[in-house]
C-alpha cells in the first residue's frame, strides 16, 4: 500500500493491540488445536464436530462445528453472514473484523468455539439500509470506499475504535497518555485504524468519515 497520506502503517505499532494481532486475549486463537489419530499417535485430518451457542447480532444461534472452524469461518459459511470478509485469513488486513463482546477482533484468528455465549456484532447487525449506523451513512456520504471489500471490516473496526477512544485507552498516537479525554485526532484515527487495509486506497476518506462520526459531525 502505498498512500503516505493515511497509509495502514505496516505492523500495528503502539496501540493497545485492539485487532488482537498480538499478545493478549483476543488474539491468542490462531494456536489451532489438532485431535489425535484412531491410536493417539498422530494429528487427525478431521475435528469431530462441536455444539456452540453464540449471540450474533442479538440472535442466539446453535451450530455444530469444526472445533478448528475460526470465528470468520462459522460466520460466514455456517450462519451465511457473509458481510465479514476474507482478506488474508492471517491477522493481517483487517477485512474480517467484527466486535465480540464489544472489542474488536480479527475474526479469522480466533475459534469459533472459543466464543460460547458471547455477544458478537458484524455489519450486518449494526444497521440495515433503511437504518444506517452512523459510520455507515459518515462512510457513505464521504466516499469512504471503492470496491467496498474492506468496507465492513473498517467499520466494525472504527466502531470499536471509538469506544477506545471514549474509553481513555491511549495510543501510539497519543500525545499526553496520563489525559483521561483522548481527542479522535486524524492522527489518533491513522494510528489506531492501521490494521485496516484497503487495497483501493481509500484512507481520507476513511479517515474524515471516522472523523465526522467522532465529531457528531455529518453523519
Ligand atoms: S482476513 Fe482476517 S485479518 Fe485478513
Ligand atoms: S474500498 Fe476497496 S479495499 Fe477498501
Amino acid at each position: 500500500m502505498s498512500d503516505p497520506d493515511a497509509g495502514p502503517a505496516g505492523p500495528r505499532s503502539g496501540a493497545a493491540d485492539p485487532q488482537g494481532t498480538g499478545p493478549g486475549p483476543t488474539g491468542s486463537g490462531s494456536a489451532v488445536p489438532h485431535g489425535t489419530g484412531p491410536n493417539g499417535t498422530g494429528p487427525s485430518r478431521t475435528g469431530r464436530p462441536t455444539a456452540i451457542r453464540l449471540n450474533v447480532n442479538e440472535r442466539v444461534r446453535q451450530l455444530d462445528v469444526d472445533p478448528r472452524t475460526s470465528l470468520l469461518d462459522a460466520l460466514r459459511e455456517h450462519l451465511r453472514l457473509s458481510g465479514t470478509k476474507k482478506g488474508c485469513d492471517h491477522g493481517q488486513c483487517g477485512a474480517c473484523t467484527v466486535l465480540v463482546n464489544g472489542r474488536r477482533v480479527n475474526s479469522c484468528l480466533t475459534l469459533a468455539v472459543m466464543h460460547e455465549d458471547d455477544d458478537i456484532v458484524t455489519i450486518e447487525g449494526l444497521g440495515d439500509p433503511d437504518h444506517l449506523h452512523p459510520l455507515q451513512r459518515a462512510f457513505v456520504e464521504n466516499d469512504a470506499f471503492q470496491c467496498g471489500y474492506c468496507t465492513p471490516g473498517q467499520i466494525c473496526s472504527a466502531v470499536g475504535m471509538l469506544a477506545e477512544v471514549a474509553a481513555g485507552w491511549p495510543s501510539h498516537a497519543t500525545a499526553d497518555v496520563a489525559s483521561p479525554r483522548i481527542a479522535p485526532t486524524d492522527a489518533e484515527i491513522r494510528e489506531r485504524m492501521s490494521g485496516n487495509i484497503c487495497r483501493c486506497a481509500a484512507y481520507p476518506n476513511i479517515v474524515a468519515a471516522i472523523r465526522d462520526t467522532a465529531r457528531g459531525g455529518p453523519a
